[in-house]
């Protein structure tokens, strides 16, 4: 069976087995945590009981080592789990070498070398289980509101969000490109089904080394026939809303292990801000203010008090760089110090790298251009400002997608949308209504300079019943790490691809 469920197996016999996340011994008692995918539990093997050989057994497990143990569930409050199993019979499957993940800390590059190993560490299981939760939530909203499932294709013979990052493949002998949309065939699919969505793979050879920009993610693009921009967003809210309150309600032990503080993720249920291009390029400069909050005076006095956060931290690495040069220390006291100096030294380096950050944010917010597309920057210092995601629409057509439809009240802006996430973390969801017209369409693919002969089947779209309909993607990896609230995206995803990483 399966730690998960010894839910009400008080006072019974049970079997289960796992690998040892940790370990320690006292005189004729070893403790094991037992660790099995689904929980964690600890077992406790007495010499008495089980007989010196499995004893001796079970006191060389390494960490990581395999086993299957059979024992009595007892209720306890105090462990992990509230269970414990106090063990009849353990056998030993496979002894571990040594683990190359420790407990220290270790750097980012030899972490991510080892994703395979990785991701048995409980951090990592928690972030896959609120992952896992989210692609559920998303299929249930979906079907449960009679969205059909469809898959777009992987290859592809025509680029659908520009022509600078794709990757080139061979299709028998013609080129080919890995999908970075599965839109277009989503609208074609929209037309024939009503509600659709897709849910896949999709690629972008982006040469950046950013917080947010995978090579490889998954991506959830629902279409549908007859919307417009107003209950595209509708849809949105709903469909994020859904998402959260899922994960807030399924996910508090995971949330509780990766040290989530929720209170940001509570506000899902209020309504999200909907602000023009135009009134988001204000805030972005501080011409305008948020609930009293000004983008670039509230950044310019959080940069002062990191600045005196650093002082205070550089003052106290003075201290213990005394305190450990004092002679005569016990090992012990060098080994305390020594860590107190590690950490001192890197927060001052985190808050140094913050600071920096900072300045540039501030910098590119008062130099930010009407009419450009927002950059990473920009989204981190509008959505610093926000609790809840906003929505941003109506942007200047030059700088989106060539499929958007241009607003008829309006000939400058395309009725495009995106979705920011609060806590500076920014775009989650792009999408829009889509172009109808055919004529505007073939312009807009010339003036994309994108090859007219590889779009005639998706110009057939706007040939044969045309109807107004939109839609939108959201980046898995991107809500996952805004709902776990990681540091990077590279930890969403079981194995990250992105440039520079190719392996596990
Ligand atoms: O804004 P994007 O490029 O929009 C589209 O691809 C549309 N065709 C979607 C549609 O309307 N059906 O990408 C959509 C989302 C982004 O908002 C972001 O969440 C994610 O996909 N995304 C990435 N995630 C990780 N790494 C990257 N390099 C990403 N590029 C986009
Ligand atoms: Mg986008």
């Amino acid at each position: 069976m399966y730690i998960k469920d010894l839910n009400g197996c008080e006072g019974k016999n049970v079997s289960l087995q796992g690998w040892a996340a940790n370990k320690r011994d006292s005189k004729g008692l070893v403790f094991l945590y037992l660790r099995d995918g689904t929980g964690m539990c600890q077992c406790v093997v007495s010499l008495d009981v089980v007989g010196e050989e499995k004893f001796n057994a079970a006191k060389k497990l390494t960490l990581e080592s395999s086993f299957s143990i059979n024992g009595t569930v007892v209720k306890d409050e105090k462990q992990i789990g509230g269970y414990e199993i106090q063990a009849t019979d353990i056998n030993v499957i496979s002894y571990a070498e040594e683990f190359p993940i420790a407990k220290k800390e270790h750097g980012v590059d030899f972490l991510m070398d080892h994703r395979h190993l990785w991701l048995r560490s409980q951090r990592q299981w928690a972030i896959m289980k609120i992952r896992n939760r989210i692609i559920f939530s998303i299929h249930q909203f979906f079907q449960e509101d009679g969205f059909v499932e469809m898959d777009a294709p992987i290859f592809t013979g025509n680029a659908c969000e520009g022509t600078s990052n794709l990757f080139e493949s061979d299709f028998y002998g013609d080129p080919a490109y890995l999908s970075q949309s599965g839109q277009l065939y989503g609208e074609a699919m929209a037309m024939a089904m009503g509600k659709i969505y897709t849910f896949g793979p999709t690629f972008r050879a982006e040469k950046s080394k950013t917080r947010r920009h995978l090579s490889e993610f998954w991506m959830i693009e629902p279409e549908m026939a007859f919307y417009d921009i107003f209950q595209n967003m509708d849809l949105i809210e709903n469909f994020l809303r859904r998402v959260v309150s899922d994960v807030l309600r399924d996910c508090k032990n995971e949330l509780e292990i990766i040290g989530r503080d929720t209170s940001v993720l509570q506000q899902i249920v209020k309504p999200f801000p909907r602000l023009t291009y135009d009134e988001a390029v204000r805030i972005i400069k501080g011409e305008q203010d948020v609930n009293g909050k000004n983008a670039i005076t509230s950044l310019e006095e959080e940069t002062i008090k990191l600045g005196k956060d650093w002082v205070e931290k550089d003052l106290e690495l003075v201290e213990y760089r005394k305190k450990i040069s004092v002679p005569g220390l016990k090992k012990g006291e060098i080994g305390y110090f020594q860590s107190k100096i590690d950490k001192l030294i890197q927060e001052k380096n985190d808050l140094e790298e913050l600071q920096t950050n900072m300045k540039q944010w501030i910098q590119s917010a008062k130099d930010f251009e009407y009419g450009n597309d927002f950059g990473g920057s920009d989204e981190t210092v509008i959505t610093r400002l926000f609790d809840v995601p906003i929505m941003v629409y109506n942007w200047p057509h030059e700088v989106k997608a060539f499929y958007l439809k241009r607003d008829p009240n309006d000939s400058r802006f395309a009725r495009g949308v995106d979705v920011l996430a609060p806590e500076g973390y920014g775009e989650i969801v792009g999408g829009g209504e889509r172009e109808t017209d055919e004529k505007l369409m073939r312009e807009k693919i010339i003036e994309h300079q994108l090859p007219m002969d590889a779009f005639e089947w998706y110009l057939d779209l706007r040939r044969y019943g045309s109807v107004p309909h939109a839609g939108f993607g959201l980046g898995l990896e991107r809500i996952v790490t805004w709902i776990c609230k990681l540091p990077h995206v590279r930890e969403s995803i079981p194995f990250p691809r992105m440039y520079g990483r190719l392996l596990p």
